[in-house]
């Protein structure tokens, strides 16, 4: 008799002992965000920048899946903001999502908003960033979800290495942002892209601003790799060494092996780097990031530099720069390297393990089918123009060039308030079909509509997005990004998009998952998404001057009839407009 007691003792502490870690992580993770000026000097130039608390880049915020977050953000600066943690799911907790005037209103000048939501399921590498105007520019961070299970990768990790690039503009942003809309012509392109912050030598007065991280021969790291650029997608590689992507926007991928990565901005990338070669005599290996470029608007085209440091047997390890010159590493794809971004793209592949699932929606209730790209517009009465024959640029989504309104569409979808001709539907298809990578590319452009246009689906809709670059203007690499919700990138190629054969080829197996994806220059790419989050959710080009020219809509995912289907309510101390 007493070994049965005995027996359920033991398998109720067995029990609790599985069950106790996951009622443990219900951990909650407050921080404390001000948003403020802090004079920062780059390039032998010292100016004000935007940052949280003063750190420039950003505070990293580190949690575990599972975790709850609060991040209590103030505004102590004389424009109003919001923060946006890319990538987060915001499962029911759209409010805290974050987009200026799509999910609320701003945070006016000395007032506070506490970001609250869970991290459901999700694991890996994210990012967070202010999404209002061009403030992303230096209010940005990591945002790192620990797993609770191993890393499904076995070799042992010595260390994290964060790499966020950023792009450092030795002028005000946010006039950069006004200049070009009040011209109508393209942004000033950055001063110099960065690695942490730091441009590293190849810039001007910078051989302190540079980011070195030392190694230990026959060890492996774990690169987390944001790319927190405005306007650039980039390479990256290190001299010598080979990289293995295990993860991408916080999804584990099946490892391969590469010389270098794409990454657009949004996007982020978790890679292992072995530290396997032989160093020279100064010990140092170049890393280097530099643009993918495939616009023909201005743009920088610098590159930044840092180096890994093997440890030597020296009981004094000094840290110095070698000195100049400094080679690139020649496994550093050149500036329009598309082929290069395209076997890159190709070779990422879910996981699809029995533990990570790839859930790619097999058949789709609904397919939208949506162009993507640049307009020449007709410059407004009365004003003047600066772009090409005294138009001004902008650019759309099916010709709807996107305006955030001056309320909040979450608010107003959740309270029902009837703007329905504000927030009318989105075209399904282009309004007119033409041939979008071969027409001509100055002569005939359209003028876009201007307009605030959502497309709206029931709780637990499939949907397909099919995104087609137009050339209209030239031809670009868009990475357009989802909020709310992770899709599957099923299919992608050059050329126009055709309904009858590519989806025959589609992936249905084992496509990438992501929040972001390099649509291909003069090419498409064909998304699915599970739209099982309600609420108002953003879909835009990560390029900030698309952005801020139109290229963005919205997705209304309406709630489902169970009440775990449906948004918590607005929180007290939502910002009001
Ligand atoms: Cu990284 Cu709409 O954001
Ligand atoms: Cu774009």
């Amino acid at each position: 008799m007493g070994s049965f007691y005995h027996q359920i003792f033991v398998t109720l502490v067995l029990l609790l002992s599985i069950f106790l870690p996951c009622s443990l992580s219900s951990t909650t993770r407050r921080f404390e965000f001000n948003v403020k000026w802090k004079n920062v000097k780059r390039l032998c130039n010292t100016r004000p920048v935007l940052t949280v608390n003063g750190e420039y880049p950003g505070p990293t915020i580190s949690v575990h899946e599972g975790d709850n977050v609060e991040v209590k953000v103030t505004n102590r600066v004389d424009m109003n903001t919001t923060l946006h943690w890319h990538g987060i799911r915001q499962l029911r907790t759209g409010w805290a999502d974050g987009p200026a005037y799509v999910t609320q209103c701003p945070i006016g000048t000395g007032k506070s908003y506490t970001y609250r939501f869970t991290v459901v399921n999700q694991r890996g590498t994210l990012w967070w960033h202010a999404h209002l105007s061009w403030q992303r520019s230096t209010v940005n961070g990591a945002f790192i979800i620990y797993p609770r299970m191993p890393y499904p990768f076995s070799v042992p990790i010595q260390e994290e290495i964060p790499i966020t690039f950023g792009e450092w503009f030795n002028s005000d942003v946010m006039a950069i942002e006004k200049d070009m809309m009040l011209t109508g012509v393209g942004p000033n392109a950055s001063d110099a892209y960065t690695i942490n912050g730091l441009p590293g030598p190849l810039y001007n007065c910078s051989l302190k601003d540079t980011f070195i991280k030392t190694v230990e021969h026959g060890k492996t790291y774990l690169l987390r790799i944001i790319n927190a650029a405005l306007n650039d997608e980039l390479f990256f590689a290190v001299a010598d060494h080979t990289l293995t992507v295990v993860e991408i926007d916080a999804v584990y991928t099946k490892p391969f092996t590469t010389k270098a990565i794409m990454i657009a901005p949004g996007q982020t990338t978790n890679v292992l780097l072995t530290a396997n070669q032989k160093p020279d005599s100064t010990g140092m290996f170049v890393l280097a990031a530099r643009p993918y470029l495939t616009s023909i608007f201005p743009f920088d085209n610098s590159t930044t530099i840092g180096f890994l440091k093997y440890k030597t047997t020296k009981s004094k390890e000094t840290v110095e720069l070698p000195l100049p010159p400094y080679t690139l590493p020649s496994n550093l794809p050149a500036l329009q390297d598309t082929e290069f971004a395209t076997e890159f793209a190709n070779k990422l592949r879910s996981l699809g393990s029995p533990q990570y699932p790839c859930k790619v929606p097999k058949k789709v209730h609904k397919q939208v089918i949506t162009t993507i790209g640049l307009n020449l517009q007709d410059c407004p009465p009365n004003k003047t123009c600066k772009g090409f024959r005294n138009q001004r640029f902008l650019a759309s989504m099916n010709n709807q060039s996107f305006i955030r309104p001056p309320i909040s569409i979450l608010e107003c979808h959740y309270k029902n308030l009837s703007m329905a001709n504000l927030f009318s539907n989105f075209p399904e298809k282009p309004p007119v079909p033409f041939n979008y990578t071969g027409v001509n590319s100055l002569t005939e452009n359209m003028n876009a509509e201007f307009g605030s246009k959502l497309v709206v689906v029931p709780y637990g809709t499939r949907l397909e997005i099919v995104l087609q670059d137009t050339n209209f203007l030239n031809p670009e690499n868009h990475p357009i990004h989802v909020h709310g919700h992770n899709f599957f990138i099923v299919g992608c190629g050059f050329g126009n998009f055709d309904a009858e054969k590519d989806p025959l080829h589609y992936n249905l197996v084992d496509p990438p998952e992501r929040n972001t994806v390099a649509v291909p220059i003069g090419g498409w790419a064909a998304i699915r998404i599970h739209a099982d989050n309600p609420g108002v959710w953003f879909i835009h080009c990560h390029l900030e001057e698309h952005t801020t020219w139109g290229l963005a809509m919205g997705l209304v995912v309406q709630e489902g009839k169970n009440p775990s289907q449906c948004l918590i309510p607005p929180p007290d101390d939502l910002p009001p407009c």
